[in-house]
Order: structure tokens, then sequence, then C-alpha cells
């Protein structure tokens, strides 16, 4: 399956923004039930989280944002949303591998009730304290279910005491190292600046760099430049197109506008030229 780039947060508790959200174009949607919203609006949050994944019995890639391991109201969460066409949850504030087994339990329960396949719902971890960030590996090996980690900036900044814009350069790479040590995804930090275009692109293009494969977003606005930052441009399209047909004609090691090239820059290469491919972007 290819990475999901574009995952937009859409507040459970708004009908108007899940039906808005149906007809946008991202990768992938989040339905929140945690901290976008308000208390007194959980029940409806439930009710309409659950309808909307009744659209549609293919859970494409719809996931839902429930309650912390650590929370009452998680028990009620998973009544609701485990049903056709939920794809995965995301649990915040995870601190050990044992809050993913614990979930994993009780998903197993709930997909037996709702007559889903065993092990079909899948389960992405919130990093966004000191203690998930140290066992973040051991979360990302915790189980089959296991399909990414998330950077959650703001929670994370809040449990060190740090500057909540901080680029946190140390916790988000080592989150990318634990998510691909388990063959996960790892997805980035919202961009919390609506009316930022250029900004995000920005912030995009760094996160790639780093290693992340996905982006969290909060408005239908940030899905264009997520999209684009994730393509090549053309300088970098062109570029790995001199490096697969030099490598084609020459093999071994090579050097290519003058720096040598070998295979792991290769098959880097070829995975450029995919992303082209994938939003149908043609740099030239
Ligand atoms: N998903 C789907 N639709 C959204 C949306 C979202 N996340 N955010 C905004 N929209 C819709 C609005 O409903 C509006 O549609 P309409 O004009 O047809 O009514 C349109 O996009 C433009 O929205 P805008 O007026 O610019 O924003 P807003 O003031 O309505 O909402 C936020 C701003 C930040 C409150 C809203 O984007 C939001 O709630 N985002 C998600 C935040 C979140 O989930 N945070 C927790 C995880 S980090
Ligand atoms: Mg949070």
């Amino acid at each position: 399956m290819q990475p999901i780039q574009s995952w937009l947060f859409v507040p459970g508790h708004r009908q108007r923004m899940i039906d808005k959200a149906y007809a946008l174009n991202p990768d992938g949607l989040i339905f929140d039930l945690e901290d976008g919203v308000p208390p007194t609006e959980q029940e409806k949050a439930r009710t309409q989280i659950a309808a909307a994944l009744a659209r549609s019995p293919d859970p494409g890639s719809r996931f839902v944002r429930v309650h912390a391991a650590t929370s009452p109201a998680l028990k009620d969460d998973l009544e609701a949303v485990i049903r056709p066409g939920l794809a995965g949850l995301i649990l915040p504030k995870v601190r050990g591998a044992e809050e993913i087994q614990h979930l994993a339990d009780a998903l197993s329960q709930h997909e037996r009730r709702a007559g889903l396949t065993l092990g079909q719902t899948r389960i992405i971890a919130l990093i966004e304290n000191a203690a998930g960030l140290v066992q973040a590996p051991a979360i990302a090996a915790a189980g089959p279910r296991m399909a990414g980690l998330i950077f959650g900036a703001e929670d994370f900044a809040l449990n060190l005491g740090a500057d909540p814009n901080d680029e946190f350069l140390y916790a988000r790479s080592a989150l990318v190292v634990a998510a691909a040590s388990a063959g996960l995804q790892a997805i980035d930090r919202a961009h919390t600046d609506l009316g930022d275009a250029e900004g995000l692109w920005a912030a995009t293009r760094r996160a790639r760099q780093l290693g992340f494969s996905g982006k969290i977003l909060i408005h239908p606005a940030q899905i264009g430049p997520v999209h684009d930052a994730f393509c090549p441009t053309k300088e970098e399209a062109n570029r790995a197109r001199r490096i697969v047909a030099a490598f084609n004609a020459e093999g071994g090691s090579i050097v290519v506008d003058g720096r040598m090239i070998d295979l792991p820059v290769v098959e880097q290469a070829h995975q450029t030229l995919a992303l082209c491919e994938r939003r149908k972007v043609d740099p030239d």
C-alpha cells in the first residue's frame, strides 16, 4: 500500500466538516473524538462518526482518534466506532507498548462482535510525551496491527515545558527511526498557522527530508501544499532520471553531476520517480 501522505483531522461533533471531508481528496481522514471535541459534545461526535463510517463498508483510509488508554471514555469510543468502514484507530498520548497490546485485545473482542475480520483494525500511536518517545521503538513493534507513529508537537511541548514552535529535531528524528525500525509510516505534526501555505509547504519538505512519509492536516486548504511538497521538484525529478539512465548504461559506482552514485542513491532515484507518478505530476 502507498503511504498516506495527507491525514486530515475532522472534529467528530462538526457534521458540516464531516460532510465536507468526504468531498475532499486527502489520502486519509481522521475523525476526532479526543481533544478536538468539547466534553459536552462527545456523545454526538460518537453518533456522527458511526454514521459517517456506515456510509461505506469499504474502510478506505478512514481512521478515528479515540481517547487515551488511561481515559474512561475509551470504552464508549470503541463501542461506537468499531464497525465496517473503519480502517484503524489513532491512540493518543501513548506511553508504552502495553497500551497497544491492551487496545489490540479489546479490538479483537469488538471485531468479533461487529463481524469484522480479526486483526483488520490497524493502530497508529500518537507520540506526544517524553515517555512515549523513549518507548517509541517498542511501541512501533507492539504487534501486527501497528501501522504508524504520529508526532504530536503541542502535547509534547507541554509535557517538556518546551516551546511548541520548536523544530523538535531530535524527537522527530527519533520517531522516524522508531517507525522505520518496524516498517511503519512516520507522520509529522500539524501546521497550526492556517493561512501559511508557504510555511506549510516548507515544513512538509523538511519533514520529507527527515524521513516522514505523511503529515497531519487540520484544514482543507492544507491538502494542496502538502501533496505538492511530497512531489519531487522538476530539478529533483530530472536528476533522478539522469541517475537512473546513467546507472542503467554503466552500473556499479558512477558519477552524475560530479557526484558519486551507487546503489542506494539509484534506489532513491527510483522512489523519487514513483512519487512523480503518484499524483500524476509530470515534472517536465
Ligand atoms: N475538515 C473538513 N472541513 C473543514 C475542516 C476540516 N478539518 N476545517 C474547515 N473545514 C471546512 C469548513 O467547514 C468550511 O466549510 P464551509 O465554508 O462549507 O462551511 C471550510 O472548510 C472553510 O473553513 P474555515 O472557515 O476556513 O475554517 P473554520 O473557521 O470553519 O475552522 C478550524 C477552522 C481550525 C476550527 C477547523 O479547521 C478545524 O476544526 N480543524 C481541525 C482541528 C483539529 O481537529 N484539531 C485536533 C487535531 S490536531
Ligand atoms: Mg494531543
